[in-house]
């Protein structure tokens, strides 16, 4: 469902035209709290949307107000719905790994109709920033690293929290965030200077915006980061050159928290008013809880230095979408209609389905996992086995950590009844005791296996928690080379929001589990993954790196002159686990990747192959990735792009073929001109089981095919 509702505009031309100018002001005013001021803004209509609080008694009773004012104008009404409302689904990068976008589109179904229930009608997600820097802790709320597929996820979260087939609630829009190129910030460090050119741009921070707006978005986010030089909530040339004419957005801009009136720090506005002038003349509909346009943006338009025009114009992107959501017909929630349907059975099915699917598997030596469930005695360590709070990760909106299933309980109600489970905090997340530690120490030595579940709080990621230390944090990882000292059955899971340095952990234990941060399913997907009732299918969208000395790193970068020269004196170049990477407890094997063509032309398509068989007694998913690298081109190319990826359930000794079809528009890139083109030349087509995989064929292109024109302010003939 698109949500930009062109199809209004007689409703808004008659609205517009009894509105005073305060009252058009107040449309592009948001709040964040909702105390006696904001309450007289909604009695007198001059307010238009609020954010981050809910419940359908009290959103209902604030409709009724508005409804009831002199300008009876529906609010949009906001929140930060990532990954769950009521039910607590897997951070979205967890999500992410399980290479099945129908899921991830259902559960941003759910989340958007849990939400909707409590009165909102806004979302501000999907996060869609490209994401190649694990010390930023918002990675977790990302697809990753790639921009191929973090459009087709953008896209799908779009289409599932707009999906909107319900009639008894309001009806959601999605908010793709954060315009753009927040995930670069130097250093990993949140808000910081990102720099950004504009061949980067395009290849990698445009794309899943372009995807969320094509979906349908119905508003977008602008960014608090300075896009080399450009404050991107400030910047006419990013929101009106880029982001509407070359993207073709037609809804409002919401800026990120404040954004507009930090343009005084960023140094390019004088002082409040002036962040006013240039954030709505730049395209920045709503301002984000500073009050500064309620404060000065009527005078502004008394005094000339915003026109009549734009303001009027800005309410009205604002006015279609209220029309679009059906606001006017229908905003009121109940409190019995929210309970019916907020962790309704069906919704955590679902969330299990999803964070079983999440779990990534990062080593298993000796076929160590899956675990007998009659395991003797089984020996379970570390703070995160047992606490409910962390496994919902960040933004945890309405779900309640009473509702998490642990490890501890997932593993103690799958185990068989004379298995023996015997748990041990053995330290907290960032210290721990000596005698706590010493007695998880005694109990691993004794037990038959050991299960540690390390890593992260949830605040540890997430917004402005970045991190310049990747490892597992030291308290546990002392306790983690303890264990392993006493006990060589160890398996690892972690519980993070990032990717985490392991190069230790690779070394010295014998299995490892990334789970990321499931939510509230937590414990019985991992008791699934652990006791084999799940054969474990995720992949890696993100990069894991041996060191932070390598970051940024990651897969689809440029190659070099000299690619055999490239080098550390003291560490490998290569990441510890690459994106695309992921085990299972079947065993895959991959014939030679073939073609039925060699050549291709503009019209042509061609058709590239390779047989997997499963060579195990499981069944199990494998997904076959299929990369492309652009071997000559009128500008470098990275070395090599996701364009394509199939997910095969083997049964045991079952083989299938993976056939991806090739067309011109897979070969195609930005250009310097700004033409979205495939050049003639050769390409290496590869296909295998992460992006490390060298088997492929190599394809001509024998024509220029020209996809799309130059993008706004390049020179067609350039
Ligand atoms: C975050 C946004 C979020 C907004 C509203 C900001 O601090 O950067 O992602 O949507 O707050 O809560």
């Amino acid at each position: 469902m698109r949500c930009v509702g062109l199809e209004f505009e007689e409703q808004i031309n008659r609205l517009l035209a009894g509105m005073t100018r305060r009252q058009k002001v107040g449309q592009l005013v948001q709040y964040g709290s909702f105390r006696e001021y904001e309450r007289s803004l909604v009695d007198k209509g001059e307010i238009g949307s609020l954010l981050n609080f809910c419940g359908s008694t009290l959103v209902s009773d604030i409709q009724k107000a508005i409804m009831h004012s002199p300008n009876p104008i529906p609010l949009l009404i906001g929140d930060d719905v990532i990954h769950g409302y009521a039910t607590g689904f897997p951070i979205p990068l967890a999500e992410s790994c399980s290479f099945d976008l129908p899921l991830i589109e259902e559960t941003a179904a759910i989340a958007a109709r849990e939400a909707s229930a409590d009165g909102v009608n806004m979302i501000f997600a999907p996060m869609v920033d490209i994401a190649r820097d694990p010390r930023w802790g918002r990675v977790a709320e990302g697809a990753g690293e790639d921009p191929y597929y973090g459009s087709l996820v953008a896209a799908a979260r779009v289409r599932g929290l707009q999906r909107n087939d319900w009639d008894d609630r309001p009806h959601v829009t999605a908010c793709p965030k954060h315009y753009i190129g927040y995930s670069a910030a130097e250093g990993g460090r949140d808000y910081d200077y990102t720099e950004i050119s504009e061949q980067t741009l395009r290849e990698v921070y445009l794309p899943p915006f372009e995807a969320a707006i094509q979906a349908g978005a119905g508003t977008v986010m602008s960014s608090f980061n300075d896009v080399s030089g450009h404050p991107a909530s400030l910047s006419h040339h990013l929101l009106e050159d880029v982001l509407r004419k070359e993207l073709g957005f037609e809804g409002p801009v919401v800026t990120d928290w404040e954004s507009v009136q930090q343009g005084v720090a960023h140094g390019v506005a004088a002082d409040d008013k002036d962040a006013v002038r240039i954030g709505i003349n730049s395209g920045a509909e709503i301002d984000m809880n500073s009050g500064i346009y309620d404060l000065y943006a009527e005078q502004l338009v008394q005094e000339g230095a915003i026109s009549e025009e734009r303001l009027d114009e800005a309410v009205r992107r604002i006015l279609r979408v209220k029309f679009a959501l059906g606001l006017f017909e229908q905003n009121q929630t109940t409190p019995e209609k929210a309970a019916a349907i907020h962790r309704c059975p069906s919704h955590v099915e679902t969330a299990r389905q999803m964070a079983r699917e999440s779990i990534v598997l990062l080593k298993n030596d000796g076929a160590m996992l899956p675990l007998d469930k009659k395991a003797g005695r089984l020996a379970v360590i570390g703070f995160l086995a047992d606490s409910q709070g962390d496994a919902l990760g960040c933004w945890q909106c309405k779900t309640k950590k009473e509702n998490v299933v642990t490890p501890l309980a997932g593993i103690r109600s799958r185990v068989s009844p004379d298995t023996q489970v015997e748990y041990y905090i053995g330290s907290g997340i960032l210290d721990g005791s000596e005698e706590e530690a010493e007695k998880a120490v005694e109990g691993a030595a004794r037990a038959d296996t050991v299960v540690m579940v390390l890593g992260e709080a949830c605040w540890m990621s997430g917004e402005n928690n970045s991190r310049a230390h990747l490892g597992i944090p030291p308290a546990q990882q002392r306790l983690l080379r303890r264990v392993c000292a006493v006990n060589p059955r160890v398996v690892l899971v972690l519980m993070n929001g990032r990717p985490l340095t392991l190069t230790w952990e690779q070394e010295h234990v014998p299995a490892i589990l990334e789970s990321w941060q499931l939510g509230d399913t937590c414990g019985d997907a991992l008791a699934d993954v652990l006791f084999g009732d799940y054969n474990p299918s995720g992949r890696l969208t993100i990069t894991f790196p041996r060191c932070e000395g390598q970051i940024p790193l990651y897969y689809n970068r440029r190659t070099s002159g000299r690619p055999e020269l490239i080098r550390y004196l003291d560490e490998e170049t290569a990441p510890l686990y690459p994106f695309g990477y992921g085990l299972s407890y079947s065993r895959f094997v991959y014939g030679p990747v073939s073609a039925d063509a060699d050549r291709l032309a503009a019209e042509g398509a061609v058709q590239v192959s390779v047989t997997v068989t499963n060579d195990s007694a499981v069944a199990g998913e494998e997904t076959v990735q299929l990369y492309i690298r652009d071997e000559t081109a009128s500008i470098t190319r990275p070395a090599r792009e996701l364009k394509g990826f199939q997910k095969l359930l083997l049964q045991p000794h079952e083989s299938r073929r993976a056939v991806f079809t090739v067309t011109p528009a897979m070969l195609a890139f930005v250009r310097a001109d700004g033409r979205l083109a495939a050049e003639p030349g050769y390409f290496r087509v590869y296909a295998g089981s992460d992006s490390t995989c060298e088997d492929g064929v190599r394809l001509l292109l024998t024509e220029p095919v020209q996809l799309k024109p130059p993008a706004a302010g390049k020179d067609a003939n350039a």
